[in-house]
């Protein structure tokens, strides 16, 4: 590792925003598809936009015995290919003499002993102490020797001053059911302190997703219709076309209920359906998202009133290209009965919500990629435009779209302009893009970001995690002892017919995710 000097203009005074001490992070699995494609582009876009403290150092962790130059040219391909932002030369230059790489075991005590080392010796290069954020990005099965190596080694409980100087973001998934997830919050108890862990679900990132918060929070037109009384159900889809590509190892183990559902789909519910915090302080809201999964029901899996559906992606064609069935994927096992598909309707039993539900979906090889939040409110009463034949009077939607075409809608029923009274839904549309323009930051960047000065708000606490695993782990477990197979549903379409029908016993039923 090379002492940081002659600095890119860009680098020049960063640490003023946001407050970002002078850092070291130290990525555990380093040599893995997640740094290439997400982590490392956005350190770049972080230094494009003068975002990194002027002293900021990056150590690759991992079992491979990669040189730092071999390290940093893999770093420098991964910008080239995945930055949203073109590769600036003079600043690659600056930023890749703080890129090292540093080979051990995740279970090697020693190692991380050496890796204490090699930070100090940083310090000592630099005259200056450095906050260190250990970021795992392994598969989990490493999670807990990473956390306990840091631990034992010292590194963990790292101080400049009296204050503790580490902190250490986790990757998805966060165990694998209710007991496993308490294990790994154990492990973490035991060598942290919550305000120095940071939980990654990405899709507290998006900018849509955050901005979910202003939306209810800071429009007062909103907040007194955001109820029982007003609202007839709430849908949330999280759809996407791919299929598992090359990832049968880990997603067949997982399935779209512990993949997407248990995590991401479940905090877009939290945000949606939470009380308003008291303040913006991370720990009021993860106390209020808290206390809305903790309201939810227990799911029903009787045959007949089942508030859960599984589906498996079959061969069909997504946008107008054959695609295969999930069994015939490279890497699934011939008897899998994972499930590429979740649909689910949810109660939750609170003052605000009691008898609303909350219908949620997301499935692999669906029609399109859409992620959306729709709010469908009570029809008006029938009395004056009643007559079907010249009223096409609908329910008003508001429609969060989180991606793509990220924006909001808002259905309503309009006069049809002519001389006679006819009526017929439209859209009143917010494009982020037309707004903003398109070129906004990843997920990634402001996650990074954040866990760099320490603000939790964008993160997951334990007991958040421990509620979402308690509602989901019954359902895992009845299809563990089940024989049965997911339903089949066309790959290109919206899923297994039974989710259709899960709506329709309510008189509902799915609105058309991602058609504005
Ligand atoms: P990889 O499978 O690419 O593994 C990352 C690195 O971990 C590997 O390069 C390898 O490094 C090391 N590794 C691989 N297998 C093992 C093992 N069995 N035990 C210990 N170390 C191992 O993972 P990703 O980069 O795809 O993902 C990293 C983490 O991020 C995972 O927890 C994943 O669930 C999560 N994630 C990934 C996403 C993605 O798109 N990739 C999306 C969302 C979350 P070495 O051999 O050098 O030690
Ligand atoms: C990951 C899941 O967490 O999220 C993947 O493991 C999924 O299976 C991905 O494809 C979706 O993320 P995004 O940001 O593309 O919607």
């Amino acid at each position: 590792m090379k002492e940081s000097t002659d600095r890119h203009p860009f680098l020049e005074g960063l640490s003023s925003h946001r407050g970002a001490s002078p850092t070291v992070i130290v990525i555990f699995g380093a040599s893995g598809d997640l740094t290439a494609r997400k982590l490392m582009p956005a350190l770049y876009n972080l230094g494009v936009d003068n975002l990194l403290p002027a002293d900021f150092f990056f150590i690759g962790y991992g079992r491979s015995e990669l040189a730092d130059d071999a390290f940093r040219y893999s770093m420098l391909e991964a910008v080239e290919k995945f930055s949203r932002r073109p590769l600036d030369q003079n600043l690659w230059e600056n930023l890749s003499k703080g890129i090292g790489f540093h080979a051990g075991g995740y279970d090697d005590t020693e190692s991380f002993v050496r890796l204490r080392g090699t930070i100090e010796e940083i310090e000592k290069s630099i005259g200056r102490d450095l906050q260190v954020v250990f970021y795992i990005s392994t598969p989990p099965s490493a999670f807990s020797s990473i956390l306990t190596n840091l631990g034992t080694s010292g590194l963990a409980q790292r101080r400049t001053g009296t204050k503790l100087a580490s902190k250490v973001v986790i990757e998805k998934p966060f165990g694998h059911d209710l007991v496993s997830a308490r294990e790994l919050n154990d492990v973490i108890c035991q060598n942290f302190a919550e305000n120095q862990v940071f939980r990654i679900d990405h899709y507290l990132g998006k900018e849509t997703v955050q901005s979910l918060l202003v939306q209810r929070f800071a429009n007062s037109i909103f907040e007194p219709i955001w109820n029982r009384r007003y609202i007839e159900c709430i849908q949330i889809t999280v759809s996407e076309s791919i299929g598992v590509g090359s990832r049968a190892g880990y997603y067949d183990q997982s399935g779209a209920l512990r993949d997407m559902i248990q995590n991401h789909v479940m905090q877009l519910l939290a945000l949606t359906a939470m009380e308003p915090p008291v303040s913006l302080d991370p720990e009021a809201i993860r106390d209020e998202k808290v206390k809305v999964l903790k309201a939810i029901q227990p799911l029903c899996m009787e045959a007949e009133t089942s508030d859960v559906i599984r589906g498996r992606y079959v061969e069909g064609l997504v946008d107008g290209e054959k695609a295969i069935g999930y069994l015939e994927e490279d890497g699934v096992p011939e008897k899998s009965t994972t499930e590429t598909f979740v649909g689910l309707r949810l109660s939750i039993n609170n003052w605000r919500w009691k008898g609303v539900p909350f219908y949620l979906r997301s499935g692999k090889r669906m029609a399109r990629r859409a992620s959306e939040i729709a709010v469908q409110f009570k029809c008006p009463p029938g009395i004056l435009f009643s007559e079907k034949d010249k009223f096409d009077v609908g329910p008003n939607v508001m429609v969060l779209r989180i991606q793509p075409d990220e924006g909001l809608a808002l259905v309503l029923n309009s006069k049809v302009p002519g001389l006679e009274t006819r009526t017929q839904p439209v859209k009143m549309n917010f494009g982020y893009s037309t707004t903003f323009g398109s070129n906004t930051p990843e997920a990634y960047e402001r996650l990074i970001l954040d866990a760099m000065v320490g603000d939790g708000t964008l993160f997951i606490r334990g007991d958040e995690t421990e509620a979402s695993w308690k509602l989901f782990t019954p359902i895992l477990d009845e299809w563990t002892k089940s024989d049965q197979v997911p339903e089949d549903y066309l790959s290109g379409s919206w899923g297994p017919e039974a989710a259709d029908a899960l709506l329709k016993q309510n008189g509902h039923e799915w609105r058309i995710a991602g058609s504005g």
